[in-house]
């Protein structure tokens, strides 16, 4: 073989590679009509609003925060984008304001939608971004009492999505108060979401002692939990401690955290151990004391609405709502009416279902005079479908919807 045909062979061979990646990394079905590329527009967006999950080892199927592993969803993050599916949080902006997430605002909605129909464009390479790191170390800051699941819970390779109660004691000695919880995860791919209740009734034991295994069983009969969570958590949705409001923790009481375990059909067959931690933040005695109300709403008639109110007997400042839509609703809007008839926005929720529960905290307390109505009012599909599920906070399951707000005494919170 003469010397020249081995380097005609090589420079082929570096020439086709090279081609193959060119292939590989810019292969598109679409020309390019995007003004916005991935590495200078959308890893941003990504990162920011999906990255919590769609990450490496997060809870979604794939990553967003890589060019290679988001183009390939190019045409399914439109969809998912355009029917308000994802990211996961049904608010609309600007009807009540909430300090633990916002919807996608219009404008990432249109870059995203653009990219994704315009050949979705990888940008200059000089410009690929860093996929971001582990998520933080208690971004609350270090908890007055961590606590963690006595041993760890094994989901095996077969069971793909299943609801457990941990209980994880306290051990305190007196009273304290709480002023926020949050939860590190240990199996950070399927820890979809938790709850995170106070029993002090030993209800949550007994029921473990029932049940083999680490913690117990949702089943026919258990009423745990009946009263609003402590917390509700999921990645990458900001926990909150609220700076002087506060639930009483009694002297001894469980801590029970509701773990709800799904994979994504990228880890279905997988098996898993979970022990994931808890964190409690103290507040004191001079904190307002919190306490919820539970709305229900009545049966579904046929009507295209569904609408139920209550009244507020004292007055209080309203921190927080967490609606649970069991039906299919158009949207969901929660107002309250002052009794000199001034109509406060507190809610108002696109396309809501019940698969991220989400307690939402107002970015700022509504204070509402004794006497205020909240009110409900749903617009429904038509033949919308209603499937009775176990309520988080021990609500009715007969009722289509039902919410609780969470207050404190007024005042307490303004000044
Ligand atoms: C709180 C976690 C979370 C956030 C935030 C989130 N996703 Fe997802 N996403 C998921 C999970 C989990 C799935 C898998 C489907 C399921 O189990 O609900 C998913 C599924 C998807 C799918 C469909 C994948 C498939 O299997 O067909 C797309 C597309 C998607 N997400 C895009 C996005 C985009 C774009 C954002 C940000 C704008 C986002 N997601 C934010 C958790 C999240």
């Amino acid at each position: 073989m003469s010397t020249r045909y081995v380097r005609w062979c090589l420079g082929a061979a570096v020439a086709l590679v090279a081609v193959g990646g060119q292939i590989e990394e810019t292969e598109t079905h679409t020309p390019i009509a995007s003004r916005w590329n991935y590495n200078e527009h959308l890893f941003p967006i990504f990162r920011d609003n999906c990255g919590s999950c769609h990450r490496d080892g997060g809870i979604a199927p794939m990553s967003l925060v890589s060019y290679r592993s988001a183009y390939p969803w190019a045409q399914s993050i439109r969809e998912e984008v355009l029917g308000l599916r994802m990211p996961p949080w049904k608010a609309e902006d600007g009807f009540g304001d909430f300090r633990n997430g916002h919807a996608l605002p219009a404008h990432e909605m249109d870059m995203i939608l653009e990219w994704s129909s315009g050949g979705y464009p990888q940008g200059p390479r000089s410009q690929s971004p860093a996929a971001p790191g582990e998520p933080e170390e208690w971004p609350l800051g270090p908890p007055a009492l961590e606590l963690r699941m006595a041993e760890p819970f094994t989901l095996d390779w077969s069971t793909n999505e299943v609801v457990r109660y941990f209980v994880l004691p306290t051990g305190t000695t007196e009273e304290r108060f709480v002023t926020g919880a949050d939860v590190m995860p240990g199996a950070a791919a399927i820890v979809r979401d938790v709850a995170i209740y106070i029993d002090a009734t030993g209800t949550a034991r007994a029921l473990d002692a029932e049940d083999d295994g680490p913690g117990f069983g949702e089943a026919e009969g258990r009423d745990f939990p009946a009263t609003a969570p402590l917390a509700l958590w999921s990645p990458g949705r900001p926990s909150v401690r609220q700076e002087d409001a506060a639930r009483t923790l009694p002297a001894g009481a469980d801590i029970v955290a509701r773990v709800h375990y799904k994979k994504t059909w990228i880890t279905e067959g997988e098996e898993f151990a979970d022990q994931s931690r808890i964190g409690l933040y103290a507040g004191d005695e001079s904190d307002r004391a919190v306490e919820s109300m539970l709305l229900s709403s009545p049966e579904r008639t046929g009507e295209l609405t569904l609408t139920f109110s209550q009244e507020v007997e004292t007055d209080v400042s309203a921190l927080a709502v967490l609606p649970e839509v069991a039906i299919e609703a158009k949207d969901v809007q929660v107002v309250a009416v002052t009794p000199t008839g001034t109509r406060v926005p507190m809610l108002f929720l696109r396309e809501p279902d019940t698969a991220w529960p989400t307690r939402y905290w107002f970015d700022t307390p509504i204070d509402l005079p004794a006497g205020s109505t909240i009110e409900v009012n749903a617009i429904l599909h038509p033949g919308a479908d209603f499937t009775p599920g176990r309520s988080l906070f021990g609500a009715d399951p007969s009722a289509p919807i039902r919410l609780v707000v969470d207050y404190a005494a007024a005042g307490a919170l303004a000044d």
